[in-house]
This record gives C-alpha cells, structure tokens and sequence, in this order.
C-alpha cells in the first residue's frame, strides 16, 4: 500500500470516529433537551387546563368540567384527569374509560406542595386506531387561589409524536451536516496525502535517478518545508556528487595520459637512441655526396629528396622528445601579448603567402604573468598553425585578449578563431589527444601538447562552440598575482 494510501485511510478513519462520536453526543443532548422543553410544556398546559376549570372544580360540578376537558383533549393532549384530594378519581376524558382500572387513583403523596410534579412515559393502545400511541404522563397538584391545602390534582398524556417528529428532524440535519463535515474532511484528507506524498514520491524517482548515475536531475522545491528542505538537501548533493564524478573522470583522463605518455616517453627515447645516430651518418653522407660535385641532375634531385624526408624524420624525434622530457616550467613575468606577438611573426611569411588576413583584438592594460615563454609561445605557434592549416586562401584568423575575474581570481582570456573547415562537435574532445590527426603529414601532437602546457601553467584550453563556420580555441591563464 502506498504511503499516500495509508495515510489517507488513516486520517478517514479516525476523522469518520471523530465525527459519529461528536454525532451521538449531540444527539443526546439534543434529545435531553427537546424531553426537558416538553416536561415544561406539559406542565404549563396541565396548570392552565386547571386554572380554566378552576370554578367548577370548587362548585363540584362534574358536567362543566367533563365539558370542558373533552372540548380541550386534541392531537397533542391526549387525555385529561381530575383527582380529588383523596387522590380519588373525579372526572376523566372518555380515552380513560378503556383503562379506569390504572387510573383510579392519583399518586401525589399528602405532602406535595405546589413544585411537585410527576412524569412518566407510557405506551397506549389506541383503541380507535389501534395504534400505540407514546404519551408523557405529568401530574400537577391543584391549589386554589392561595389556599395552602390542595383541592387535588391533574394529570394529562401528552402525545410523544410531535417531540419524536422534532427529534427526527434534529436528527436528519445531524446527519447532513456532519455527513458534509465528513466528505469535506475526507477531501481534505485526500489533499494533504497529496500534498504530502507528491513531493515524497518525485524524491523517491529523483533517488532512483541518481541511483542510476543521471546527477542532472533536479526535484522541483515546491515549498519551504520540511520536504522542502530535503529536496534542495538532494539536489545540493546531486550537484556534489555531479561535480565529483566530473574531477573523478578529469583525474582519470590525466591518468591515462600521463601513463600513455610514459609509455611514449619510454618508446620516444628508445627511438631517439637507435635512429639519432645513424641518422646523423646518413644526412652527413648525403651532403657530402651533393657537395662532391659528382651526380647528374636526376641523382642530385633523388638524393634532395631523401635529405627533406631525413629532415622531416629528425624533427619528428624532437618534437617527440620535447613532448615526452619531463622539463620544469622556467617562469618569468612576461606580458602575454608579446608572447603572442612573437608567434604571429614566426607565422608572418606563410600567412602572407596564403594572404590569411589576421586580426588583433587586444584589451588595454592586461597585467603581466608568471610564465614560461618558450613554452607558450610554442602553444600559440601550434593553434595559429593549425588555424593557417584550416582556412582556404584569404582566409581569416581572428585573435583576442582579455581579463576577466572569475571566483575573485584575476585571469587571462585568449581567443583565437578561423573561418575554416571547422571541427565536428563529437571529435571536440578527442583532438587534444596524442597522435590524433586528420592530416596527411601531421603528426598529432600540437595540441596534446598545448594541453599539457597550458595544465602545467594551471590554466584551461577548449574549443568553444562557434556560431557559423569555423573554429574557436580558448585558452585561460591565471594572471600572476594569484599563482
Ligand atoms: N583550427 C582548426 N580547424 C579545423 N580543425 C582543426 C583545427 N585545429 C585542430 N584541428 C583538428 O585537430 C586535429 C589535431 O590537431 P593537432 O594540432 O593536435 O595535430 P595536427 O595539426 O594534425 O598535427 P601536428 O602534430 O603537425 O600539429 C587536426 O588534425 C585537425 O583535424
Ligand atoms: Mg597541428
């Protein structure tokens, strides 16, 4: 059963006790009441029904008085009794007749002063109707004028009927009115086990998401409860836990790296010692072959050849030493652009030649930094190569500087885009990889090993999304107070 089942059930019973005990009390008292009301009737009514025959009573004339009292016997007063003062019946209405034999005698005691009256309930056939018929018996004694001894007494049967019919009728609106009160509080009931029981249940799936690894989810707060406490306490921690996943996967990333990295390491110097040397002969032989004067044009060409592709071969074992050397950082204060100055003109001649048009879009008075020149100046070297690589002839590169602060530590932004080719969201991660590359004579380190720079400074690079064609890298550097 669920929690909002059971905690309705639970409020619907005890609110369904709560109001059939609340009914039978006020039933009760009601019923109390409407019985004590027509005591007091009746004795109004039997006192006025002696005082009206007063006179004949004195004057002992039997006639008027059964006159009067049969004229005054209705739906509601039933029958009426003379007694005398020894308690001896005097006069009767007819009804009487058919039970002379109880009614004989008056049952006020000697003593009863002018207070004392007596009442009982009594059922009685009616012998017209054949009807039980439910009366209230109140005898009354009878005193005339101020005489203080009692000329007798009256009793009359009052009818029940009219009293059962009010007691019905309270009864009827009993029900409706606590039948209301019982729906109205079973709504309500419902609409708390709602209210309660939402929120509970979206923390529940909210759980199971997570439970699942999903730690984007976040529960709606609805209130500002107990439940909504907890829910922000659950997205607080989804956020944690999102945020731990993300240094886990970042650690383990740089893990990977750095252990393909050693192995590379190890590979590269491997490499490095066995070809350097007979490297260094071949190239040697060849220079001395085309120095010698000595081959014809086809021979000198052929050899040419083979000294580029030793060439090549030679700065593909240093810039793989260069990468895999553990070297320290040499940190200087140096204003980032002139670092980037300084690799644009180191790209001045093929851009030209390519006519790349580039734009410069520096921020005034951007602070020095703590940095390894070289270092950095080879990360922009690698970027702007691979943005000259990207574009068509007259292409554009654009590149920008500013400062910004983020958490109250003052940083260095670098932005440098192209209009070309541009690189498909999915392969966004996987470029900075080592020897990932789509070109036919690169190599796949420039921007592994930008990375690994721009880390070893503390800083981040990423390739931003960019609106159009195109391609945009972004590198953050802390600036040098905060290092
Ligand atoms: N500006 C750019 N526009 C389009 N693609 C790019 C850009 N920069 C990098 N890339 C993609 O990222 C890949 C990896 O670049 P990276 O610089 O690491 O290696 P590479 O340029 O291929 O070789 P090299 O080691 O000679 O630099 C490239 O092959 C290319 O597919
Ligand atoms: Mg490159």
């Amino acid at each position: 059963m669920s929690l909002q089942t059971r905690f309705m059930l639970h409020v619907i019973v005890l609110l369904t006790v709560l109001v059939l005990l609340i009914f039978f009390v006020i039933e009760l008292r009601e019923r109390d009441a409407i019985f004590e009301e027509q005591k007091s009737k009746g004795v109004l009514i039997a006192k006025n029904i002696a005082q009206l025959n007063l006179q004949p009573l004195i004057q002992w004339d039997e006639e008027g008085i059964q006159r009067n009292i049969e004229e005054q016997v209705n739906g509601e007063v039933v029958y009426v009794i003379f007694y005398n003062r020894f308690n001896n019946l005097f006069v009767a209405t007819p009804f009487i007749r058919d039970y002379e034999e109880n009614y004989r005698y008056g049952r006020l005691g000697e003593d009863a002063d002018r207070e004392t009256f007596l009442f009982e309930k009594k059922d009685l056939l009616d012998r017209d109707t054949g009807q039980i018929l439910r009366v209230l018996e109140i005898e009354v004694p009878i005193f005339a004028g101020d005489s203080p001894s009692r000329w007798g007494s009256i009793m009359i049967g009052l009818s029940l009927e009219e009293m059962r019919a009010e007691i019905r009728q309270t009864r009827f609106w009993l029900v409706v009115i606590h039948g209301i009160g019982l729906l109205v509080g079973i709504g309500g009931a419902i609409l708390l086990a709602r209210r309660i029981a939402n929120p509970l249940k979206r923390l529940a799936e909210g759980t199971e998401k997570i439970s699942k690894g999903d730690f984007y989810h976040k529960i709606p707060i609805t209130s500002q409860d107990e439940i909504g406490n907890l829910a922000q306490s659950f997205n607080e921690m989804s956020h944690q836990l999102l945020l731990t996943r993300e240094r886990m996967e970042e650690a383990h990333r740089k893990l990977i790296q750095a252990e393909k990295l050693a192995s590379i390491g190890r590979l590269a110097a491997g490499i490095a010692h066995e070809i350097r040397n007979p490297l260094t002969s071949v190239k040697l032989n060849i220079q001395k072959l085309l120095q010698s004067n000595r081959l014809d044009k086809i021979e000198e060409e052929h050899l040419g050849l083979s000294q580029k592709g030793i060439t090549q071969m030679e700065k593909f074992v240093k810039e793989l030493l260069s990468f895999t050397r553990d070297s320290e950082l040499n940190l200087e204060q140096f204003s980032i652009e002139q670092i980037v100055d300084e690799a644009v003109k180191m790209m001045a001649d093929s851009l030209e030649l390519k006519k790349v048009t580039l734009e410069k879009n520096i921020e005034e008075g951007l602070p020095q930094v703590l940095v390894d020149g070289d270092k950095l100046r080879q990360v922009f070297l690698n970027i702007l190569r691979n943005a000259y690589e990207a574009v068509e002839e007259g292409g554009k590169i654009n590149l920008s500087l500013s400062y910004f602060q983020e958490d109250s530590i003052g940083k260095i932004r670098i932005l440098i885009s192209d209009n070309g080719s541009g690189i498909p969201a999915h392969d966004r991660e996987v470029i900075f990889e080592l020897f990932y590359t789509t070109k036919s004579s690169g190599i796949g380190l420039g921007l592994a090993n930008a990375r690994k720079i721009i880390e070893e400074h503390k800083g981040s690079i990423k390739v931003r999304d960019k609106e159009g064609e195109g391609t945009s890298f972004e590198i953050i550097i802390p600036s040098e107070e905060e290092k």
